[in-house]
């Protein structure tokens, strides 16, 4: 049987999952996506050359390998088709080795409207969403009203339940929202236009990934945004609208629990989040000027912290090892892959966030409620920086002796082994301490 391998983010997404995925692929003969939409950014550079891949999975780089969107992630097909065509811009053939699940609820335009009229209307409460229409698409799923990739097929089945769904939308839009209206008729033909491009991609996504186990070949599980953005185990509500914990693999792409062998965490070598909702070890959030520490700003000019699909500056701040523990738990990660350590290499002392402060009282791990995560002190240890540049290091006996004892402390208080480093945004800057396919 092939082996599989799911890689989560274990912090609030943005850790390097796309890089990892790419560099893990070289070992996998398909890379399956299980959750999410284009709410995802997951940056590539290859050769000098950078991708920013959104729905389509991050294996998709490598010429020989099958990549497949499963039943739980929510498709723009706007979205999608406009990736397809940047990829077939840049001489890459995608259509013959993309296969999309049927079962895949819909983005269409109301959800879209939806999401960024709340958003608009909020005050207090506006979670800072990609504006994709992904919570409201989740919704409907959830609901049992979504219309999904295969009603394409079904003009007049598409036709009726597109019209209830407006006819309900439309009214909350106009009436509640105070947001203009969605077409119906162009809603309709814009879709069902896409029939023709999605036909030949259709596939029985669960039959095809266990078809491929039993002919001995190996697959890997693309996760989308982070554990901490769960929308059970997350900073709810300032999470997003799916399952990011490496559970939605099995759920999201119709493979049993024990066919997923290996989990890998991916975390920052510090912290960041973008959008709103609590971060104990914050430093810097570039709209608030409460939040404006000089190292904060530091991480987030080095490590180029701005949001791949929205541009939006990313909150940073220390990382924070009491978060990432209960996230590896809930993950059950075997591994942990350290990213961006390079933009760590100019600081004089590092610090790490082990734990909090709550109400007086020591708390070893980040509440999943909100209002008390929101509450929490952090309490840091400091480490020596080791100025000098880790960029593109390929090997763990090459780092300084201060960056391998930042990594052994963080190792130590996630309880988890470090398996990959990753020194540059470069496919070939990675430290393999264990390969997870080994
Ligand atoms: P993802 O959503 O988890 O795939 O991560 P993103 O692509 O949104 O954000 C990660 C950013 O960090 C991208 O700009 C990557 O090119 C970059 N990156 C990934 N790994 C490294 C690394 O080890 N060092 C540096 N300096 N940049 C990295
Ligand atoms: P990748 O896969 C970072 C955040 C948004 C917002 C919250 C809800 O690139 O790591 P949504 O549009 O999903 O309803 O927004 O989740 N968010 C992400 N943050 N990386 C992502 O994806 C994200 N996808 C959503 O900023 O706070
Ligand atoms: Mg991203």
């Amino acid at each position: 049987m092939g082996r599989n391998i799911v890689i989560v983010g274990a912090q609030w997404g943005d850790e390097g999952k796309g890089k990892v995925v790419d560099w893990l692929t070289e070992r996998a003969h398909g890379v399956v996506r299980f959750q999410g939409g284009h709410n995802a950014g997951h940056t590539l550079w290859i050769e000098g050359r950078k991708t920013i891949l959104r729905l389509i999975p991050s294996g998709i780089m490598h010429p020989q390998v099958k990549c497949y969107i499963g039943n739980g992630v929510v498709l723009s097909p706007e979205a999608l088709f406009n990736e397809i065509g940047e990829l077939e811009a840049a001489g890459l053939e995608v259509r013959s080795r993309l296969f999309i699940s049927g079962a895949a609820a819909l983005i269409l335009p109301y959800h879209i409207a939806l999401d960024q009229a709340r958003e608009a209307r909020a005050n207090n409460e506006r979670i800072g969403t990609t504006g994709r229409g992904i919570g409201p698409a989740y919704e409907d799923k959830a609901a049992r009203r979504a219309l999904r990739v295969q009603d394409v097929f079904d003009a007049a089945h598409f036709k009726a339940r597109l019209r209830e769904n407006l006819d309900f939308y439309n009214f909350i839009l106009s009436r509640y929202l105070n947001a203009a209206p969605v077409d119906e008729a162009r809603t309709l033909d814009a879709a069902l236009a896409y029939a023709d491009q999605f036909a030949p991609l259709m596939a029985n996504i669960p039959a095809c990934l266990d078809a491929e186990n039993r002919a001995g070949r190996h697959l890997l599980f693309e996760g989308a945004q982070g554990a901490l953005l769960d929308v059970d185990h997350g900073t709810y509500p300032f999470v997003t609208s799916s399952h990011c914990v490496a559970g939605a693999a099995a759920t999201g792409a119709g493979v049993g629990p024990r066919q997923l062998h290996y989990i890998l965490g991916v975390a920052k070598a510090y912290c960041t989040r973008v959008g709103s909702g609590p971060f104990p070890s914050e430093l810097y959030d570039a709209n608030n000027p409460a939040r404006c520490a000089q190292a904060g700003a530091a991480l987030a000019r080095t490590g180029h912290e701005f949001g791949s699909v929205t541009r939006r500056p990313r909150r940073t701040g220390w990382l924070d090892t009491a978060a990432l523990a209960r996230s590896l738990q809930l993950n059950s990660a075997s591994g942990l892959c350290i990213t961006k350590l390079d933009v760590l290499d100019a600081f004089d002392s590092i610090r790490l966030c082990t734990g909090y402060r709550l109400n007086g009282r020591r708390v070893d791990a980040l509440p999943s409620s909100a209002s008390l995560a929101a509450q929490c002190e952090p309490v840091y240890e400091d480490h020596p920086g080791w100025k000098t540049s880790t960029a593109g290091i390929r090997a763990w006996d090459d780092l300084p002796a201060n960056a391998r004892a930042y990594l052994r402390r963080i190792e130590a208080a996630a309880g988890v082994p470090i398996d990959l480093i990753s020194t540059g945004p470069q496919r070939d800057a990675m430290i393999l301490v264990r390969h997870p396919f080994d």
